[in-house]
């Protein structure tokens, strides 16, 4: 893996600080270095359990406190991880560049603890639940749960995790929302994803024909490598920071009255 040279790493900082739409997508790999596990890469969770015994509507109507327990062990360890430069870097952005979204496919919150206000959660929050029966929905932080599985207060039904599962839709209004960022970026930054799974891949492919700058940060090839303008071969956590824009336009910066 070759480290990006500083020169690479100056021109992505100079198209980000000149963006008028910067859209971010991050995957699993943005919380690796969190202490995270990944999804695919060694360690990750589907190279140990099987999405279709813990992760699909069917798995949960047929064990749901197994399904739970899971999910329980997974917020534990979230709690105790800290969100990581890669993180704060991204929440800087948001502060700084008025046309700016973040597109998560994580669901461990860890964006909103490092300061991320506006987060486009694709597949859903693991900190959420919702009825299974009567579609209430509550944030809950407690980690572990005091009673596996919980049962709604409003109708005793089972809660069951405010994610997205396999062969479920995504929110269609996040969806609509994370479509529209993509198709007005000029920049479109894919950070720590595989991009193997659709539909929210599908958004780097719709930001480059709709004719935004792709600049992918990955420690390795993932599928969306072949059509990104700029490949940041890296971890994200020691990347991203160093992409940090100043808060001026360069046209700007050049404008400004200088001592
Ligand atoms: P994956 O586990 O599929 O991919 C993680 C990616 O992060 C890989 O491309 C790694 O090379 C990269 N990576 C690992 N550590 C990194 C680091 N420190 N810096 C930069 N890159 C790093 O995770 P996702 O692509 O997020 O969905 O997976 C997508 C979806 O699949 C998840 O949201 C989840 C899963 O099934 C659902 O549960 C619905």
């Amino acid at each position: 893996m070759a480290e990006p040279s500083q020169i690479e790493l100056d021109v992505v900082r100079r198209l980000i600080g000149g963006a008028h739409f910067l859209t971010v997508l991050t995957g699993a790999g943005v919380s690796a270095e969190s202490g995270i596990p990944t999804f695919r890469g060694p360690g990750g969770l589907w190279r140990t359990f099987r999405a279709e015994d813990l992760a699909t509507p069917e798995a949960f109507l047929r064990n749901a406190k197994l399904v739970w327990e899971w999910y329980d062990w997974r917020r534990g360890l979230i709690a105790k991880a800290e969100p990581n430069p890669g993180h704060r870097a991204i929440a800087a952005w948001e502060r700084i560049l008025p046309g700016f979204t973040l597109i998560t496919q994580n669901v461990d919150g860890l964006h909103d603890r490092a300061g991320s206000r506006n987060v486009l959660k694709v597949h859903g929050d693991i900190w959420e639940m919702r009825c299974f029966e009567c579609g209430v929905r509550k944030v809950d932080l407690r980690a572990p749960l005091p009673v596996l599985p919980p049962k709604c207060a409003r109708c005793g039904g089972l809660m069951r995790p405010g994610v997205v599962w396999f062969g479920e839709s995504l929110s269609e209004d996040v969806w609509m929302r994370a479509e529209q960022a993509a198709r007005a970026s000029d920049i479109f930054l894919v950070a720590g994803t595989s991009a193997q799974v659709y539909p929210a891949a599908g958004l780097v492919s719709l930001a480059k024909h709709a004719g935004a700058v792709i600049v992918e940060v990955n420690l390795e090839e993932s599928g969306v490598s072949s059509i990104a303008d700029a490949v940041l071969r890296g971890p994200a956590g020691e990347i991203l920071p160093q992409l940090a824009p100043t808060n001026k336009r360069p046209d700007e910066a050049a404008r400004s009255i200088r001592p």
